[in-house]
């Protein structure tokens, strides 16, 4: 991997992260936000209705990676039908790692979802690592999970800002990545609570009908900085963050 920006040179994905400590960065009432999006230059978030197809090796790599960095992980329930996601951190050395650095163990998994239609027969609920909070709008009961499972109930839709308040306030979380999909995307960023956006570049074309890395309307243009780009391949791993 190459280092295109800044201080080019050569690099390595845990080189990078290294330099990287979002948890000191709390921004007062809530997380430091960080979202993590792979898409391709046509600007499509899918093939096939998922994400894997999209990235390579390297961009798995860098995922797992960022995982190893924050306090919690956050997706929306979309993306949590779609992927069907396990624990998160699966590997013990990594889960060390984190210990070392001063993070829990495990990441606290967090989902936001209006209606709790959610695959409860997913690894995530059934395995028994790790802890998962869902914010949602449902008064529905979820079924017994293995996994240790907390519910947090809003009125009529998830507030988000809220939300995001709650888990610095009551659960102390300093920072927070969001691995989507374009839906809670664009209600982080239509709040203004995006600090970090880390982009995977694969050089793909799709067409079609996939979705974007938005979804929805946002309030203006949000104008943004390169914090880093780094090249693997034909691929770039860009980070971008609000000037
Ligand atoms: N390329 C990538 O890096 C990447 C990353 C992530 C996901 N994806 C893809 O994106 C697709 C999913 O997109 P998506 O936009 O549907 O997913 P999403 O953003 O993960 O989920 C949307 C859902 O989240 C819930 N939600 C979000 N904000 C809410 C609020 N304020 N209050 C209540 N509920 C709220 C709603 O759940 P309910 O339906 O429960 O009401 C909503 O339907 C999948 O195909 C996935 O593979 C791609």
């Amino acid at each position: 991997m190459r280092r295109l920006l800044p201080d080019p040179g050569p690099t390595t994905v845990e080189q990078q992260l290294d330099t990287y400590r979002p948890w000191e960065e709390p921004r007062g009432e809530r997380p430091l936000i960080a979202v993590n999006f792979a898409a391709t230059v046509d600007g499509r978030a899918t093939i096939g209705g998922v994400s894997g197809p999209i990235g390579s090796g390297a961009d798995t790599e860098m995922l797992a990676g960022l995982r190893t960095r924050f306090d919690a992980v956050m997706i929306g329930a979309g993306t949590m039908r779609a992927e069907r996601y396990g624990r998160i951190i699966d590997d013990q050395g990594k889960r060390e790692r984190r210990e070392r650095i001063g993070l829990p163990h495990d990441p606290l998994m967090v989902i936001v979802s209006g209606r709790l239609d959610l695959p409860w027969d997913a690894p995530l609920f059934t395995g028994g690592g790790g802890r998962v909070l869902i914010f949602t709008a449902s008064e529905a009961e979820p079924p017994p999970t293995a996994t240790s499972l907390r519910i947090v109930r809003h009125r009529s839709s998830v507030n988000i800002v809220e939300a995001m308040r709650q888990l610095r306030q009551e659960r102390g979380i300093r920072a927070l990545l969001c691995e989507g999909g374009p839906g809670l995307h664009s209600e982080l960023e239509g709040a203004g609570l995006v600090d970090d956006l880390f982009l995977t570049i694969a050089p793909k074309l799709v067409g079609g009908e996939a979705p974007r890395i938005i979804e929805g309307d946002l309030p203006g243009v949000t104008e943004l900085e390169l914090a880093w780009l780094l090249q693997e391949d034909s691929e770039l791993f860009a980070r971008y963050r609000r000037p």
